[in-house]
């Protein structure tokens, strides 16, 4: 790095800082590959169970957010990076995936495919939250949604889905917390109930549950504060006023759930933070040790590391005339991969190189891509300091690797169309005629 940076000051700009954004960081290396590694085993899963990649933008109009997730919630109140483009435009960068998908859905006319479409997706989501461990403001999620179906199967579907892929990535004891927070029909009725009783004990609340009772009175259950807890707990439960379809269609998720001994809690202060939701929510949590840091609790043991349900009414939040039915979740990779026992789980494309490359002299180094391109079309990772000139630089380079047999490219061996294959362990070395290269670098033991 130079020492003198350019002095930004002068055009009216602040100074350059050598540093990511607050809450957001650079995947470099092993951790790079950890959470390829993941985002490949997820989709395979995926894939086996029939749902198909999609990719939405990070950018959306800031208003698909506002119409989806919901203006009182936390997500959009207070985490959401929005801006004004140049051209006027207000937009954001999406802070979770589900109403990307729906717009997706309707822009590419999949509403006129076989229903329902199923689909998963993987990247970076923003939330301008307060960073801790395990709380970033660029985050990634692995997401999963089912659109066109309002049967219960498909509420199983997903929970099966996002519990195979965290047991594949080796995470044992997870908890599955489920609820249903009903439909247009009985949660109005709840929810007056939940506001009377509010209402009443108003003065005993904190500040914030005061804010929720005027905004978004189902966030009064999400409280933490400890005041509020007793009185939550005497609060009206959904559970007694479900409607008979609602009961009916949580009864044969929970069936289904058994079948497939998918462990779970009802927990029927589980609301979860955005608005889009009806029927079915559910998390699933990992206790992670105290030391690890990561908490969401109070208990400061066990942090959500997916979640999702039912968004029956999310189109018609979006302007459809026709209700879509739908169901879904997201797993956060960050936290997933922070837990405890998770499986080292590698990219496919990532090879750990075999050879190590070495040429001497200016007619081996002009000739050293080529014989590279050999070596990639058979199929053989290497490593290389093609910018070294020395025999010992680049021999000690390739001790330091560990990389167990260097190749050797000097001016005698590109005169007589050959290499020299030397084993690192041993020190023993082949002379090897270029066009048995490939054959020979496959008779080579790891
Ligand atoms: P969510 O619960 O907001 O749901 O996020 C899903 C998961 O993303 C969380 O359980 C958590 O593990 C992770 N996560 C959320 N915020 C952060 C953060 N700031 N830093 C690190 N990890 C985080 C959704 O986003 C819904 N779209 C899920 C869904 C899909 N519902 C239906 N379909």
């Amino acid at each position: 790095m130079s020492k003198k940076q350019p002095d930004h000051k002068e055009g009216g700009r602040e100074e350059a800082k050598l540093q990511s954004p607050k809450g957001m960081r650079d995947l470099i290396g092993e951790e790079y590959y950890r959470y390829q590694g993941f985002f490949e085993k997820a989709a395979e899963v995926a894939i086996y169970y029939g749902f198909q990649p999609i990719e939405t933008p990070m950018l959306e109009s800031e208003a698909l957010f506002y119409h989806g997730v919901g203006e009182h919630t936390d997500i959009i109140e207070k985490e959401l990076y929005s801006l004004r483009t140049k051209g006027g435009d207000r937009l954001a960068l999406r802070p979770e995936g589900t109403a990307p998908i729906m717009r997706a859905y309707f822009e590419h006319g999949l509403q006129s495919q076989p229903q329902p479409i199923m689909l998963y997706y993987h990247g970076p989501f923003f939330r301008h939250d307060n960073p801790q461990k395990g709380r970033y403001r660029e985050f990634y999620q692995f997401g999963l949604e089912v659109l066109g179906s309002g049967k219960s199967i498909t509420d199983a579907l997903i929970i099966r889905l996002v519990n195979t892929i965290l047991t594949e990535a080796g995470l044992p004891n997870l908890t599955v917390e489920i609820n249903s927070i009903g439909d247009r029909d009985c949660r109005p009725i709840w929810k007056r109930e939940l506001v009377n009783y509010y209402r009443k004990h108003v003065k005993e609340i904190c500040a914030d549950c005061r804010e929720r009772l005027k905004d978004n009175p189902l966030r009064l259950l999400d409280c933490k504060q400890a005041k509020c807890q007793t009185l939550k707990a005497e609060a009206p439960s959904i559970i007694s006023y479900l409607c008979t379809p609602c009961k009916q269609h949580f009864k044969e998720v929970l069936e289904c759930l058994e079948s497939m001994k998918i462990t779970y809690t009802i927990n029927n202060n589980l609301v979860r933070g955005l608005d889009y939701y009806s029927r079915t929510v559910f998390e699933i949590s990992i206790t992670f040790p105290e030391s690890n840091g990561v908490s969401a609790t109070p208990n400061g043991t066990s942090t959500a590391i997916a979640g999702g349900g039912r968004y029956d009414y999310l189109a018609k939040f979006l302007g459809s005339k026709k209700p879509v039915p739908a169901v879904g979740a997201a797993i956060g990779v960050d936290r997933v991969l922070a837990a405890p026992g998770i499986a080292n789980l590698l990219p496919r494309l990532i090879k750990k190189p075999k050879i190590f490359f070495i040429q001497l002299g200016t007619e081996a180094k002009m000739k050293s891509l080529s014989v590279i391109e050999i070596l990639r079309r058979s199929k053989v990772p290497i490593a290389h300091s093609l910018s070294k000139d020395s025999l010992s630089t680049q021999l000690g380079i390739a001790e330091k690797t560990n990389i167990p047999y260097a190749m050797i490219l000097g001016q005698k061996e590109v005169i007589d169309n050959t290499v020299i294959i030397r084993d690192m362990r041993t020190h023993s070395q082949d002379v090897v005629d270029l066009t048995k290269l490939a054959e020979h670098l496959k008779s080579l033991k790891s």
